[in-house]
This record gives structure tokens, C-alpha cells and sequence, in this order.
């Protein structure tokens, strides 16, 4: 793993519960940052590299100590907000009168700020509106405002001696781009820390096995994020390699994964190949000093993901799987319904995906190369599962049918139950042989429930000979209908369809470069893909055995 300098923050006048401390959990999710928690300045400040205050310093002037700690090379982000606070003039602002709350749009002042990297241009904060007014010459204005069409500042920034102090006036501290921005201001402030919004140069990409389902996908994806670019592809087919360079016409082509890893311009290598061989040739690149993104499954087994695991901590490289779903816009509803409470809390759930047809006749339906039928959509469902329930496993239970497509060695159906440490239940079905098919979701909480209906769409074009073309859209790329149904204390059943959030691209690559860069945390963190072989390989032994298998993931 890639470790990131530590941040060490103070955080004063700020006693839990506070409106921050959705701000603080997400500062806590990264290893590398601590917050202490204090009433009073303490004498020592010198293991700090920041102090946060928030709301009202007294007298509007700085303590001593902070003054002597931000002029020795310390920094201070103070979180205004209040209708009669002072603040201190350090900060060279003052605040403007309170307004009522509204929804703000915020945008960087300049929109190649070095915080600015792989952010939106602008985002809606809610919260009331209050503005900063400059009032010295040097005060750095980060983020704008629009109010009465003008754009008032809301983030400033100011250097004092050898320190920085900042101040902000949004408030909402459990937004993600604000939690992302804020972050970042803290490194900026942090003098101490070397950061890299901007890297010195970008991260330079091998694609290893240009694969025809993701090779595009991984180049197209990496060129468009912010401090990435496609170095090179290597495959051991003529063909595939042609194709990439027909993609990518700037990239250099290799035909021996060692040989691409010995490329100085290549930091990061994707393993594309097939599962069964995913963990040697991870394991190759990291021994050979390169950071590793690997395609789902991350592997087939419980050993090769431990092996994975050893050889990133012993090469200090960074290793995660490419769990792209995590961004698909259906689930995105489905985990941000749920963390609202919008079901109360939840207890059971079945997801599934398949139909009635053939399986295909590549690698994808023969067991020794793909694990098994559930290894692949269970990549991405089992691991939608664990982020969703992240409590520990206590068994798996798997159950397999084979009746009908007996020329593929892949089993027709795989169910996998899951039972966890809090009583909750999951399923993930795939099916082959379902004429007609669950929904792909299906969650029961506390006070409601979700499901989904699978939307069948084609698109139509027009033929000069056949008048028209039918392309339908495979319904696993279709965003299901999502309806909740809530409990009403009249006793009646109350439905509404869940708010999707905007479909974006690349969303992946551009949480990858946040994390490589600035230590951002990952969506998708390597601990869950290592959960999610561990439950797979588990429910293959239980299909095989006919018995649960207890606790995959003490
Ligand atoms: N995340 C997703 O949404 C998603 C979607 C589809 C596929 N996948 C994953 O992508 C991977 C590839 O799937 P695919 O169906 O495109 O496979 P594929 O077999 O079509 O492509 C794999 C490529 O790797 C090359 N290769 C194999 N071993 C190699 C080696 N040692 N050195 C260089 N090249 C080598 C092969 O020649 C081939 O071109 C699988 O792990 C699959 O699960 C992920």
C-alpha cells in the first residue's frame, strides 16, 4: 500500500456532537489524518500541522499561541459563521451580515486552482449565506459564491509570516465536494506537507491485456481524468495490440508484461486478463515496483488476494480493484436512500441478474478460468452487498444447479446467501435458466422497502432497406426503475421512486488519481474486493459440500 504523510489537526472550541462532525468522519476514514479534540489552546502545539476553529473565537482576536504557531509555519482554517462573530483580522476579511439559507452555488475562483483538480466546476451548497469581504491587499479569495447576481467570496486565504490562515463561511459539512475541498485546503495550510494536487507529471498508465470489454473503457477513461494518461497497452495477441494503437494511436505497445512494467513512464499498471490470472501478474507488476489496479473478480481465491495484499504492503504500491459499479447510478440511489434512513434500518436484501439464454462460449462460462458462474456479476453485486451491509460475515451458504447448458462447464445458476454478525441477510443470484426474472433489487428495512423493475429499451434507426434497425440495450446496462415503499403510522403503504443521481463518467479513475494524489479515500476500498473472493470462494465450497461455510472475514 502507498502510505500518505500524516495530517495532524487540532480542532478547538468544537465539542462532539457538532455540526462538523460529518467533516471529521470523513477526515477519520483516511488513515493518515488525526484530529484531537480540545477546549483550550494547549501549550504545546509543535505535533500539529493545523488547527481548526469553529464558530466565535471571543474577542475576535487570535490566542497567542495560534498566532505564534501560524507564524512559525502552522495553519489555521477557520469555520465562520454566526450573525455578530468577529474575526480575527489575521484572516483579512470580514463577514458580511447573515442571510437566509438557500442553495449556494460555489465555484473556484480559478478554474485551474491546484485544489481544483478532477473537481466539478461548481457544486450546490446548502446552508445560509454569509460572505467574506476582503479588507488587505493580500487576501487570496479560493471560492466564489453567486448572490444577487454578483460572486461574493466564501473561502479566503492569507499567508502570515511562514504560516497560512484560511476561512470559509459554507457549511455543508456533509456534502462530498465540500468534505473534498476542505481536505484539501488543510494540506494546502499544512505547509509542512508535500502535496500534489497537480502532480509533477501525470500518472503514466499500462493497460495490461487490452481486453475487448475494458481496454477502451480504461483508455478513454484515463485520458479524460486530471493528471493521468495512457503510457502504453500490452498484450500477447497481434490483433489486440493493433487495436489498442488504433484506439490510442500516442500509446507504446508491448508484448511482454515485463518488459511494460521496465517503462519509466509507466507507474500504474491495470491487469485486464482473465481472473485466473489476475494475482500473478499483479503480483509481477508490484514486485517490479508499479501501483496496481486490477479487474474484478480481484482474484479466485482467498490465497492468491492475501498474496496480493502481502506484495503491495511489502512494495508500498497501491492495489485496489477496478469495482467501477460503484458508481452506477442505481446503486448510487439505492446506498444514499438507505444512509438517509428512507427504509429504516436494513435487514434483508436479494439482488439478481441473468435470464434464460445460452451462455457464451468464451472464457466467461468455463470454471477454471472464471471461477464460476457467480464470479462475475458477483464482482460487482457481492461487493454493492458489503458496502451496503459492511457488518462481518457469519456464514455462507452457496447452491448451484446444472440442468440445462451442459456443453459450458460454468453451473446453469449460482445462489449465495449471506448471513451477518447483526442478523442481517443478502442474496446475490445469477441465473442462466429464470425465464422470468427477479428484480435486481430488493431490500426490506425497518420502516420500508426498495425494489426495482428492470427496464426493457431498444433503440430504433432508421434502415433505407429494412425501414428500421432494433438494437436493444442489455438490460444490466439499464438503469432499473427504483420505487421505495414506506409505512405510514395511518397504516397505509406509501411509495415513491428513489431520486437518481446524474449519471457521470469515469467516475472511478477520477476517485484513483484523488486518492494516488492527495490521499483522498477510495470508493471502493481493496478490503471489500478482498471480502467479496472470500465470499465467493466460500459459497463454492458450500455448494460442493451441501453445508454453510462460517466466517469468511474474521
Ligand atoms: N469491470 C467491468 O465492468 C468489467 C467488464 C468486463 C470485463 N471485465 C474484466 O476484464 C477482464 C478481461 O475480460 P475480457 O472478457 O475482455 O477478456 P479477454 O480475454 O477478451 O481479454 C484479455 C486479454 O488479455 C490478454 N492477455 C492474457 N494474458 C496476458 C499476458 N500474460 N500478457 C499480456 N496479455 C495477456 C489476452 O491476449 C486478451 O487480449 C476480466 O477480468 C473481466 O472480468 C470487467
Amino acid at each position: 500500500m502507498i502510505s500518505h504523510a500524516p495530517l495532524s489537526i487540532l480542532l478547538l472550541n468544537s465539542p462532539a456532537p457538532s455540526r462538523i462532525d460529518p467533516f471529521c468522519a470523513y477526515l477519520r476514514s483516511m488513515p493518515h489524518v488525526s484530529i484531537t479534540r480540545a477546549d483550550a489552546v494547549p501549550q504545546d502545539l509543535s505535533r500539529f500541522h493545523v488547527i481548526i476553529t469553529d464558530g466565535d473565537q471571543k474577542d475576535g482576536s487570535p490566542d497567542a499561541g495560534i498566532d505564534g504557531f501560524v507564524r512559525h509555519g502552522g495553519g489555521w482554517l477557520c469555520l465562520g459563521h454566526g450573525a455578530n462573530q468577529a474575526l480575527p483580522p489575521v484572516f483579512g476579511v470580514r463577514l458580511s451580515p447573515l442571510e437566509p439559507a438557500a442553495e449556494l452555488r460555489v465555484t473556484f475562483a480559478e478554474a485551474d486552482h491546484p485544489m481544483a483538480g478532477r473537481m466539478p466546476a461548481s457544486f450546490y451548497s446548502p446552508g445560509p449565506y454569509q460572505s467574506l469581504l476582503p479588507a488587505a491587499d493580500d487576501c487570496m479569495v479560493i471560492m466564489y459564491t453567486d448572490w444577487h447576481y454578483q460572486r461574493m467570496p466564501v473561502l479566503t486565504a492569507r499567508t502570515i509570516d511562514r504560516g497560512l490562515v484560511a476561512c470559509t463561511t459554507l457549511q455543508c459539512f456533509d456534502h462530498p465536494c465540500f468534505q473534498q475541498i476542505a481536505y484539501r485546503l488543510l494540506l494546502f495550510l499544512a505547509r509542512g506537507i508535500r502535496t500534489q494536487f497537480a502532480a509533477a507529471r501525470s500518472i503514466g498508465v499500462g493497460i495490461l491485456g487490452y481486453a475487448q470489454s475494458v481496454g477502451q473503457l480504461h483508455g478513454t477513461g484515463i485520458n479524460t481524468t486530471d493528471s493521468m494518461r495512457l503510457a502504453a497497452a500490452c498484450d500477447l495477441s497481434p490483433e489486440r495490440r493493433a487495436r489498442a494503437k488504433t484506439d490510442f494511436p500516442d500509446i507504446k505497445l508491448y508484448e511482454s508484461a515485463v518488459d511494460m512494467a521496465g517503462d519509466p513512464d509507466v507507474d500504474l499498471v491495470i491487469v485486464a486478463t482473465a481472473p485466473n490470472t489476475h494475482a500473478a501478474l499483479a503480483v509481477q507488476m508490484m514486485s517490479l515496483g508499479r501501483h496496481v489496479i486490477c479487474e474484478k473478480p480481484l482474484a479466485l481465491s482467498r490465497t492468491e488476494t492475501d498474496a496480493m495484499l502481502a506484495s503491495s504492503l511489502k512494495h508500498g504500491v497501491h492495489l485496489s480493484c477496478h469495482q467501477n459499479r460503484r458508481f452506477d447510478v442505481d446503486y448510487r440511489a439505492v446506498r444514499q436512500a438507505v444512509a438517509e434512513g428512507l427504509i429504516g434500518d436494513l435487514f434483508y436484501m436479494e439482488t439478481f441478474v441473468g435470464g434464460f439464454a445460452h451462455p457464451c462460449g468464451y472464457w466467461h462460462s468455463h470454471q477454471p478460468v472464471s471461477g464460476g458462474t457467480s464470479y462475475d456479476w458477483g464482482g460487482h453485486y457481492l461487493d454493492w452487498i458489503v458496502s451496503l451491509i459492511p457488518d462481518r460475515i457469519k456464514s455462507v451458504t452457496g447452491t448451484s444447479h446444472k440442468r440445462v447448458w451442459h456443453d459450458v462447464t460454468n453451473a446453469d445458476q449460482e445462489r449465495i446467501h449471506l448471513l451477518f454478525a447483526g442478523g442481517q441477510e443478502a442474496e446475490f443470484m445469477h441465473s442462466d435458466i429464470a425465464a422470468v426474472r427477479k428484480p435486481k433489487w430488493y431490500l426490506l428495512g425497518t420502516q420500508g422497502a426498495i425494489v426495482s423493475a428492470w427496464r426493457d429499451v431498444s433503440q430504433y434507426d432508421i434502415d433505407p432497406v429494412l425501414y428500421f434497425q432494433e438494437q436493444p440495450i442489455p438490460a444490466t446496462e439499464m438503469p432499473p426503475e427504483l420505487t421505495a415503499h414506506r409505512y405510514h403510522q395511518s397504516g397505509n403503504i406509501v411509495c415513491q421512486s428513489l431520486a437518481m443521481p446524474r449519471r457521470e463518467h469515469f467516475l472511478f479513475y477520477r476517485n484513483l488519481a484523488d486518492h494516488l494524489l492527495t490521499g483522498e479515500p477510495l470508493v471502493a476500498p481493496l478490503s471489500d474486493s478482498m471480502k467479496v473472493v472470500a465470499m465467493l470462494e466460500a459459497a463454492q465450497q458450500s455448494m460442493q459440500t451441501g453445508r454453510p461455510v462460517e466466517v469468511v472475514n474474521d
